[in-house]
């Protein structure tokens, strides 16, 4: 089976990782489906350039659902589903706000667990062994000072990636790649300003291109499932 004729879907699309990862899977000659929360000039040439987009918002289960019809209607194989939508959340201040667990957990879980069961069959079509990747963290096992409800719903995560490939075996190999520093966000900024980012030993900022790398390698290699792929410059050693 040529990549032409196999589908990969990729959520949060819309920017950064996911945006970069979606093109680089139509430049190697996958059909991409591709996943937005927000219609941006960036998701405007993802489309011109191939991708089928559709609208979700992952915070919402009967979107999530009406995702899955969309994604059934368009295709009835997928050859890889790869989970990077995400919100990086700050705690909230107020000791008695559910917020921001409650809408990380329907993003980070709910979404890739509801999603992965209701297309469990098109990944099955496919004619190679399948892949569900989820795009986790390096705070996922380190836990976060002010990140701690994003940091538990991506362990978690990481728990339904072992789960998952339990499961899937030997159809569908399920990886979680678990970056630290790829590219900064303005909060990322203030704490490199302020001296409390810890600098990795390979240094800071690699760009996306490293997880484009890690994506392609997990993708290509039939013997890998089950795990979590550091793609962190090296944090383990500090
Ligand atoms: N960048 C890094 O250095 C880094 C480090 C560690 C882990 N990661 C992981 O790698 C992945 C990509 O990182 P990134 O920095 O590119 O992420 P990002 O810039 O925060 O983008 C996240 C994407 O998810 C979408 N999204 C957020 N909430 C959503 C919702 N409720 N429903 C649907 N889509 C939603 C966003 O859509 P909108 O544009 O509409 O908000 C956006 O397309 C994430 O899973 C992240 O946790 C990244």
């Amino acid at each position: 089976m040529s990549k032409q004729e196999q589908t990969v879907l990729i959520t949060g699309a819309s920017r950064r990782l996911g945006l970069f990862n979606a093109f680089k899977l139509l430049q190697v000659g996958y059909q991409v489906i591709a996943t937005y929360r927000t219609y941006t000039s960036d998701v405007a040439k993802l489309e011109a350039a191939g991708a089928h987009v559709l609208q979700c918002d992952l915070e919402i289960k009967e979107n999530t659902y009406r995702l899955i019809d969309e994604v059934k209607q368009f295709t009835s194989s997928l050859r890889a589903i790869i989970h990077n939508a995400s919100g990086w959340l700050a705690d909230s201040q107020h000791p008695l706000e559910a917020e921001p667990l409650e809408s990380l957990f329907h993003v980070h879980m709910e979404a890739p667990w509801l999603i992965n069961r209701g297309l469990c069959e098109l990944l099955w079509n496919c004619e190679e062994t399948a892949d569900i990747i989820h795009m986790t963290d390096y705070n996922a096992l380190r836990g976060s000072e002010h990140h701690a409800a994003y940091a538990a719903t991506k362990a978690g995560l990481e728990s339904l990636t072992r789960s998952f490939a339990r499961m899937y075996a030997p159809d569908v190999k399920v990886n979680a790649i678990a970056p630290y520093l790829i590219i900064m966000n303005e909060g990322d900024r203030r704490m490199a300003a302020e001296d409390t980012l810890r600098i990795p030993p390979m240094g800071l900022e690699p760009g996306e291109s490293v997880i484009w790398q890690t994506l392609e390698y997990v993708l290509n290699n039939p013997y890998i499932t089950g795990t979590t792929i550091p793609v962190d410059g090296g944090m383990s050693l500090s």
